[in-house]
């Protein structure tokens, strides 16, 4: 089959199973069967593809693409990605962003990320902010064990560590920052996050579980679409200054921070 068929039948196919990003996910599918990226099909339309029923097969599941492909890009690093953890967002790279900034006033920051998950946010900032010393923590073996493997992968220094956010957060840091689970249920959700880690997406009122232990000069929060008006006021409330919330790069308010006077 050539890239061309290939990605005709694909968008077809992925169509008909609901997702939405049809054609979008063919084209990751066949860049990633080609070796090239999706800019890069243009040229490789006549190639020949290989492999790509059983990638189809997945993503028609409406598993993840981050996970059918293995990987994903998430600032500047390219991330392994499987089910033990969750898929990277574009939204927080927002956060990544925030806590590069609030740490600029530190030489050789002491951030921790509770939840760290793929280790998405610890290793870009590690990656972005070489000098700082970024400790991850999760209740997660098994998402600690895909941010070791990430870490190993790209040869960043990080601490990780296995154990309750709360408590680690309480001793003693820079930054602390965090995407805590954050949704209510699953059932009104898109079928891709059946796929996730449950541990990863449910909670509620971690924020503050959070907020409440910090030892920490700053903290960076991530919070769900519509819920940052209520992370920002629950840090004011317990005596954070300069609280401030930073919309992602679709408008929306998502990334809430503050210092502790
Ligand atoms: C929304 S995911 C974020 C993962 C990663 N930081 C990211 O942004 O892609 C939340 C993570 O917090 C972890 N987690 C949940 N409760 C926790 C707790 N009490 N202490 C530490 N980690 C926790 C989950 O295992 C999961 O990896």
């Amino acid at each position: 089959m050539t890239a061309r068929e290939a990605l005709a039948e694909a968008e077809r196919r992925l169509a008909a199973a609901g997702v939405e990003t049809a054609r979008v996910d063919a084209e990751w599918l066949v860049a990633h069967l080609l070796g090239t990226t999706r800019s890069g099909l243009a040229g490789r339309l006549e190639d020949e593809v290989d492999g790509l029923e059983p990638l189809l097969v997945r993503r028609e599941a409406r598993e993840p693409l981050a996970y059918v492909l293995g990987e994903w890009g998430f600032r500047r690093l390219m991330l392994k990605t499987d089910a033990r953890a969750l898929v990277p967002r574009p939204e927080t790279e927002t956060l990544v962003e925030r806590a590069l900034a609030v740490a600029e006033v530190f030489a050789r920051p002491r951030i921790l990320d509770v939840g760290v998950g793929s280790g998405a946010i610890a290793l870009a900032l590690k990656d972005e902010r070489p000098d700082a010393q970024v400790t991850g923590v999760d209740v997660s073996a098994d998402a600690l064990a895909l941010a070791r493997e990430n870490a190993d992968r790209l040869g960043l220094e990080i601490e990780l560590r296995l154990g309750d956010g709360v408590e680690a957060a309480a001793e003693g840091w820079d930054v602390v920052v965090a995407n805590p689970p954050y949704v209510a249920s699953l059932d009104e959700l898109q079928p891709e996050l059946h796929w996730e880690p449950g541990v990863a997406l449910l909670g509620r009122g971690e924020h503050e579980r959070l907020a409440r232990a910090a030892q920490a000069r700053f903290v960076v929060f991530e919070a769900g679409d519509g819920q940052a008006t209520e992370v920002a006021a629950m840090l004011e409330g317990l005596g954070f200054a300069g609280v401030a919330v930073t919309k992602d790069l679709t408008g929306r308010d998502r990334v809430v921070e503050g210092r502790l006077p």
